[in-house]
């Protein structure tokens, strides 16, 4: 069968940035599915123990995936969709005053 005629075009991919390094994201990706692709599957730590952390559940339920993008942290990577020119960070991990324990997220640790 011919596809002739009928080229689709691809949009061009987005550059981000994570903690400096350029990663490219398809149109319509998540942040955290950008990373994946690119190979980082982890970009914060657990309070406690410091496992790594990256996307657990995929749907914004765990919040495994937090993330800092463009100054901004807290933010569900699974659930973010990639735009060109973002600026991403390792989520910084602060215990609270109140129980010892910062961040939220599904730590077990
Ligand atoms: S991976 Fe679970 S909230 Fe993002």
């Amino acid at each position: 069968m011919s596809h002739a005629g009928r080229e689709r075009t691809e949009a061009a991919p987005y550059r981000l940035t994570f903690d400096g390094t350029t990663v490219t994201a398809r149109p319509g990706q998540s942040v955290g599915a950008a990373l994946v692709a690119a190979g980082i599957v982890s970009w914060r730590t657990t309070r406690r123990a410091g496992g790594p952390r990256g996307l657990f559940c995929g749907i914004g339920v765990c919040f495994d995936c937090l993330i800092t993008v463009d100054d901004h942290p807290g933010q569900r990577a699974c659930l973010v969709p990639a735009r060109d020119g973002m600026r991403l960070s390792r989520e910084e991990t602060r215990p609270s005053a109140e129980d010892g324990r910062g961040g939220e997220g599904s730590d077990g640790d």
